[in-house]
């Protein structure tokens, strides 16, 4: 099966990679010069752990194949589009220009039928609207259509290629259904679940889940305010709660707020598609302001817990991606909170394990950048830790012991032991957390029959 994928950015060089290691012949079209010369040299543009490795890999065997241009690509059986989709400046409307510029130039040098694939996370009726582009530029070729909707983590990508929890295919032909369903065949006979829906459903599959999970994470964010009202602790709610299988533990993690180049953009796009398809959703319309008044809400925590002032003082803010196991600073809470700081007139101090270069051009000039946790705990009053790193949630209270000034801690992602840095000496402020810790093991429990006393 040969593949031609428009768009080397994070969604076609996952993708083309590992379609490449399911056995399709795959060529992306990057048509960036800088970003094609990466590919060339064997360079990732976009951070992803694992990618580069198999991708060099396929590569090798010859499936995998870089273009600077459609033209210069093989005849195709599938085109899929997987340019970007940013948010519309000023509406919130997801951006299709790149999208039509690819499926004409696309449809310019069609040689044979095929069928367009989109990837890119497009509102709904786009699907359609490209069929219609397409019967207009080359009404002698049997075009289809089809919706292939992605649901890849950034940091987790490959797994969540490989071994996806569904393969969704929009698609109102079962020719296109059919040929979709062979690039993923050693998935399907793996087990993974495939569904066939209509066009519009599977556009609307890719937004509706993650109109759900970051409601999820809305809702979480709320009982953990709640638990700081109340003396509960949103971990054991949270597990509580998930531990009914038709709610799950997964995305209940409380926080800063969500972020990342996904959840806001889709979000806001969900809200403005049901407003335009005169069925607005009020849930989405309150997530969407939910999380952005959660984030700029993050600041003022951080400025309480130093005493109400940060004038002056030296705080430490470490992490600056919007999670773990990415560069990615788009929508990050802890870009924001940095910022709010420096406004503030607060001396900050910065590290991140990964995101350090691209932060480097969004935050204002007298941010001090540091290359390690260490350095950017140097002299600090507070220590903020603001993305779930690892390396940074080993970071012990002997160590802020050893290079902080004072002894204030604010932990945005419940990502350190508590009581550890409380019996240490710090002031500890975590999310939904008691500040003081529980008496009891809050593990769960289980206990046999025989320990069970029935009472008559
Ligand atoms: C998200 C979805 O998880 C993917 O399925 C989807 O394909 C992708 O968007 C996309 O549309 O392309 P991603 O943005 O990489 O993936 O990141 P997530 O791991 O989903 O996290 C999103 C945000 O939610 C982060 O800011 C994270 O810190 C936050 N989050 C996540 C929480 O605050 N709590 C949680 O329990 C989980």
């Amino acid at each position: 099966m040969r593949v031609v994928i428009i768009g080397g950015g994070y969604v076609g060089l996952v993708s083309g990679t590992c379609l490449a290691a399911l056995g399709a012949d795959v060529t992306v079209v990057e048509n960036n010069p800088a970003r094609f010369d990466m590919l060339c040299a064997g360079k990732m543009p976009v951070y992803e752990p694992g990618l580069e490795e198999l991708s060099a890999k396929m590569r090798g065997t010859r499936r995998l194949n870089f273009v600077s241009h459609v033209s210069a690509a093989p005849a195709a059986d599938i085109i899929c589009i997987a340019v970007g989709t940013p948010a519309r400046h000023g509406d919130g409307h997801a951006d299709l220009s790149h999208v039509f510029a690819a499926v004409e130039q696309a449809a310019q040098h069609l040689q044979q039928p095929a069928i367009f694939m989109t990837k890119s996370t497009v509102p709904v009726g786009t699907g359609r609207r490209i069929a219609a582009l397409l019967a207009e530029l080359r009404p002698e070729l049997a075009v289809h259509v089809a919706s292939n909707p992605e649901f890849l983590r950034e940091g987790a990508a490959i797994g969540d290629f490989m071994r996806p929890d569904r393969i969704i295919i929009g698609t109102d032909d079962p020719h296109a259904a059919g040929m979709l369903a062979r690039i993923y065949a050693p998935l399907i006979k793996a087990g993974v679940p495939l569904l066939q829906t209509s066009l519009e459903g599977a556009e609307l599959i890719k937004y509706a889940a993650n109109g759900f999970l970051a409601m999820k994470i809305a809702f979480v964010n709320e009982m953990a305010d709640l638990c700081e009202r109340i003396g509960a602790d949103i971990a054991e709610v949270a597990r509580g709660i998930g531990m009914d299988t038709r709610i799950g533990q997964q995305f209940l993690q409380a926080g800063p707020g969500f972020g990342g180049s996904c959840f806001p953009k889709d979000t806001l796009a969900l809200m403005r598609i049901a407003q335009d398809a005169g069925a607005p959703s009020r849930l989405i319309e309150t997530v969407v302001s939910v999380n952005d008044t959660r984030k700029s809400a993050m600041a003022s925590r951080v400025i309480a817990a130093c005493g109400n002032a940060v004038r002056g003082k030296r705080i430490a803010v470490l992490g600056l991606t919007f999670k773990a196991n990415t560069d990615d600073i788009r929508e990050s809470p802890a870009m924001s909170l940095v910022q709010r700081l420096m406004d503030e007139g607060a001396h900050v101090q910065v590290f991140d394990p990964a995101g350090m270069r691209h932060a480097r051009f969004q935050l204002s000039s007298g941010v001090k950048f540091h290359n390690s946790a260490m350095d950017a705990l140097q002299g600090a009053h507070a220590a903020v830790f603001a993305t779930e790193w690892e390396e940074l949630s080993l970071v012990t209270p002997a160590q802020l012991q050893s290079t902080m000034a004072g002894r204030v801690v604010v932990d945005l992602r419940n990502m350190l032991e508590q009581d550890a840095f409380v019996r240490s000496g710090f002031a500890y402020h975590g999310i939904g957390r008691p500040s003081q810790p529980l008496s009891h093991d809050p593990k769960s429990v289980s206990i046999s029959s025989a320990q069970i006393r029935l009472t008559a």
